[in-house]
Order: C-alpha cells, then structure tokens, then sequence
C-alpha cells in the first residue's frame, strides 16, 4: 500500500451538488472510462438545460471521467515498469457513509477481505486500485488491514474448492459473469467468502487500523492486501488490472501463491 498523504483531487464548485448519497441508486456510481458510461446512478437526465445551466449527469460523469484521467497519469508516473500493461477497468464514486450500513455478511466491507469481482473473472490478473478520500467535511476513511496474503492463503487455503470442469465456462456462456470465471477467480471468490463469514478470524487476526485524512490518495493491490473500510463517506476509486507478467516479482502474485498451494496451474 502507498499512501500520498497530501494528494488531493479538485473538485470544481458545480460539482459539490453530487455530494448527497441520494445520487446513488446502490451504495455506489460506477463509470467507465472506455465508454464513457455510468452505472448505479439516481440522478436522471436532464430533460432539457437552459443556457447557463449544467446537466448533473454530464457533470457527475466529466467528475469521474477527469479523476480517471488523474488516476492513469498517477500510476504512469509512479510506476514506469508497468508502462503500457496497466489495463484500465471502472472507476467509482463512493457516497455512502460505511460506518452502521446494513447489508449481507458478503457484502460487508467493514470484514477484513481480500477483492474478488463475481461478475468480472480477472483471470489472474492483479487487482490495482487508487483511492482518493474527497470528503468535503474534512472526515478521514479509517481501513483496517490484516495479515499478509501467504498467511490468509495458508489458513484458508485446505478449505477452497477447485471448481467443476467447464462451470467457469458455462457462467460465462450463460452471461452471469463477462467471460469465463477461472478456477482462479473461483478461489478467489470462496477466499474472500470464508475470510469475512469467519467471525473469530475478523476479531482475533493481527490487524492494524489505518485513518486516510480527507484530501489523500492510496493506491493498494486490494487482491493481495487483506483490508476492511469502517467508517468515512464521500471516496473516488479507479480500478487497473495488471497481467502477472508484467509484475517484477510474479511469484507474489495471489495467482502465483494459491497455485502453489493447490498445486496446479488455476488459469
Ligand atoms: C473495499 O474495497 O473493501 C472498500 C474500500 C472503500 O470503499 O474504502
Ligand atoms: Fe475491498
């Protein structure tokens, strides 16, 4: 994890208006920088807009179209190793307040977990994301992080299934997830399931709290960082994924390490 403790993102004055929860139709906007499209929003287009009016939904999606272009010219200059194999996935708007939010075990973010997407397989690939905390009350986000993943994939590591031949396939087939679930993201999926579903685990594993001031940014490989979000409101996120081969050190890789656990290749 890398923290830039004093890296702010702008946010210009038309924009303030989409600081209300109520922009979200579920906890979170998403937005795709290579369509340009939004997702999970409440906010409606506008029917017609007078000269000198601004349309919310063009000005929430130029928000996070310009916080994904920051975002990639971020990890560009940070990390020139990576250069041209960071593939660029969705941004988020997060406006939700974490702390007390009702939802499904599963679901719950405030458990230590490890990111795996159930609808978008990422086939080994390493999950990179930039944070950037834009509360505009000066709120911090406070995260818990766990233990390192080598000791995550080794405590839980006996009770992760390979799934059925050509299920991965089947759920793609059928449209349940974009492309085919590797065996990989399939243990990736039950990890994440059987680390939040473990309630001694989420009490009694070493952990560190961790408070991102309003106004910083973290970039984290969520895949490989055990973490939970416990309190905070108001966040933008942009998610890369990075081919394990284009990492220096390949063998730290989730994919890598579950591989030599399960002893076969997962994708
Ligand atoms: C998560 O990835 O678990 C949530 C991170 C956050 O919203 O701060
Ligand atoms: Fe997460």
């Amino acid at each position: 994890m890398l923290l830039l403790p004093e890296l702010a993102f702008d946010i210009r004055w038309e924009e303030k208006a989409h600081f209300s929860p109520s922009i979200a139709a579920a906890k979170n906007v998403s937005f795709d920088p290579a369509t340009g499209r939004l997702g999970g929003t409440a906010v409606k287009k506008a029917q017609s807009v007078q000269t000198g009016e601004v349309d919310p939904l063009a000005s929430l999606s130029a928000m996070l179209r310009r916080f994904s272009a920051a975002a990639g010219s971020l990890v560009e200059a940070l990390f020139p190793a990576y250069n041209g194999r960071l593939q660029t996935a969705r941004a988020s708007f997060r406006p939700a307040e974490i702390a007390g939010r009702k939802t499904t075990w599963r679901h719950d973010d405030t458990r230590l977990h490890i990111d795996s997407f159930p609808a978008t397989p990422v086939q080994g690939r390493r999950i990179l994301r930039v944070f950037t905390n834009v509360n505009p009350e000066g709120r911090s986000r406070s995260w818990r992080i766990g233990e390192p993943f080598e000791d995550v994939a080794q405590r839980f590591g006996g009770q992760l299934r390979m799934p059925l031949p050509f299920s991965g396939a089947l759920l793609g087939f059928v449209g349940i997830t974009r492309g085919r679930r590797s065996a990989y993201d399939a243990l990736m999926l039950q990890l994440h399931d059987r680390m939040k579903a473990d309630v001694a685990y989420q009490k009694n594993t070493p952990q560190t709290s961790i408070d991102f001031p309003a106004g910083s940014t973290w970039i984290v490989f969520t895949d490989r960082v055990s973490h939970a979000a416990m309190a905070g409101q108001y966040q933008l996120e942009q998610t890369f994924l990075l081919p394990v081969d284009a990492m220096l050190q390949p063998e730290r890789s989730p994919l890598r390490i579950l591989e030599r656990i399960k002893q076969r290749p997962l994708v």
